[in-house]
């Protein structure tokens, strides 16, 4: 199993979640963030004027999928829907992930994470 981490511009939320939509990813967690890369917040922001906070809002997803496959398709996705070519586009990883548990029903593994045969699809 492999997680995806993926830090994209605010304004970027919608397109993203369209794209992940569209591969049919199945189950994300996005987030609010705050953060900076390498101009550490600046050169996006405040021109001429000084300012003391660089961290700025960001959107980060968070998606578990089974197959290096999968993998590869997501970050596709992700990549070609949060570019706009400037700086501050954002950063997508990627790691080995040890387990999951599908709470309701006990399962883990990759079937925690795949559609189970009872699932509803009204209540998540
Ligand atoms: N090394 C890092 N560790 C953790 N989070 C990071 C790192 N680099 C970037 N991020 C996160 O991604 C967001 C966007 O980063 P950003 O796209 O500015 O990266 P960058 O390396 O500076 O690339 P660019 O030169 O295109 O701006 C940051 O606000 C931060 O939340
Ligand atoms: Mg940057």
């Amino acid at each position: 199993m492999i997680k995806i981490e993926a830090i994209v511009r605010e304004e970027k939320l919608e397109d993203v979640k369209e794209a992940l939509q569209k591969i049919e990813v199945r189950g994300l967690t996005v987030s609010q963030v705050m953060g900076c890369g390498t101009q550490m917040g600046y050169t996006e922001r405040v021109r001429g004027s000084k300012v003391s906070i660089n961290m700025l809002p960001k959107i980060k997803f968070e998606i578990i999928v089974s197959t290096e496959e999968w993998e590869k398709k997501t970050i596709a996705a992700i990549e070609e829907a949060a570019r706009t070519g400037n700086v501050g586009d954002g950063k997508i990883i990627s790691y080995e992930i040890r387990q999951a548990v599908r709470i309701r029903t006990g399962e883990t593994g990759t079937d925690a994470i795949q559609p189970g045969v009872d699932a509803s699809l009204d209540d998540d």
